[in-house]
């Protein structure tokens, strides 16, 4: 796989040294507006080259990604602590949309992954440049899932591999977590342990809020962000038809929205979103939370 990394921030360089340490990429490519910085990374990763899985590590300008397979977007002016969404999307529009056009100019087959923030909003512009959805595909929930499972299995002592659970909507103050989705190795939480009400609260807040506690402690997220993108990208290498919730462009209500559904993943990217039975109160949540993003996308007019 040639995966190429837009954007060398935390994010990016995070991600590329994941990718080399987990062995997943044959050739990554780095590409920042600014140069040098793009080539000290690329330094500073391929001197660790000789102890790793092959792989052969660029930087430079878009013309470097073409046949990529795959495209990561990270680029774009990171969250400040007490910023909101929509002040950021005002500022990350026209650089992730300039992007979005050199992709298609460069890497016309290439699956891309939108991980920059609002990151629904993102997928939304990218998706607008690119025209195909089932090519775009944005991180969504998949990294709040990652916390929740993360944050539970602490909690439980238990190996988070082994606990499941859904969270849906916008990646943002308004996802869904589906508490009565949580399983532990299969069975249903409150058949494994019953887990303190008060506790469950603030594990599940932790979740939704968890981003921003980071941010306010440490200025930014990249090491779980970093984790979350390889699973979507293990999940396109291996063809696993893995089940996870990225944002895509889909009808909601008769309107094209950016949301995170449960999606299957394989070589092709999107294969298909799961449809799934959600209560009442879910239905108003999801609601809610679709309609959250809609209104930024009307506000921002795109
Ligand atoms: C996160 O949730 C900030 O979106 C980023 O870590």
């Amino acid at each position: 796989m040639k995966i190429s990394i837009i954007g060398c921030g935390r994010v990016g360089t995070t991600t590329a040294y994941t990718l080399m340490l987990k062995g997943l990429a044959r050739e990554i490519v780095l590409v920042d507006v600014d140069e040098d910085k793009a080539k000290g990374e690329e330094l500073d990763l391929l001197h660790g080259t000789a102890e790793l899985p092959n792989v052969r590590i660029s930087s430079g300008d878009f013309s470097l990604i073409s046949h990529s397979d795959l495209v990561i977007i990270t680029a774009g002016i990171p969250r400040k602590p007490g910023e909101t969404r929509l002040q950021l999307a005002e500022k990350n529009i026209d650089i992730i949309r300039g992007i979005a056009e050199k992709v298609l100019h460069y890497a016309p087959g290439a699956l891309i992954l939108v991980v920059s923030n609002p990151v629904d909003i993102m997928t939304y512009v990218t998706q607008r440049v690119i025209g195909n959805e089932k090519k775009v595909i944005g991180l969504g929930n998949v990294l709040d899932q990652l916390r929740f499972r993360s944050l539970l299995g602490k909690e439980l002592n238990i190996h988070p591999q082994n606990i499941n659970a859904m969270i849906i909507g916008e990646h943002g103050d308004s996802m869904v977590i589906l508490e009565n989705t949580i399983t532990i190795n299969g069975l249903p939480l409150s058949q494994y342990k019953t887990l303190d009400q008060g506790v469950l609260k603030e594990i599940l807040h932790n979740t939704r809020y968890g981003g921003a506690q980071v941010i306010a402690f440490k200025g930014g997220t990249y090491y779980s962000v970093a984790i979350a993108i390889c699973q979507v990208l293990e999940a396109i290498i291996f063809d696993t038809n893995e089940i996870l919730p990225v944002s895509i462009v889909q009808q909601f209500e008769g309107k094209e929205v950016p949301y995170s559904l449960p999606t299957i993943i394989g070589s092709t990217g999107v294969i298909r979103t799961i449809d799934i039975n959600l209560t009442t109160t879910q239905k108003g949540e999801l609601a809610n939370s679709v309609s959250a993003i809609y209104s930024m996308i009307k506000e921002l007019g795109i």
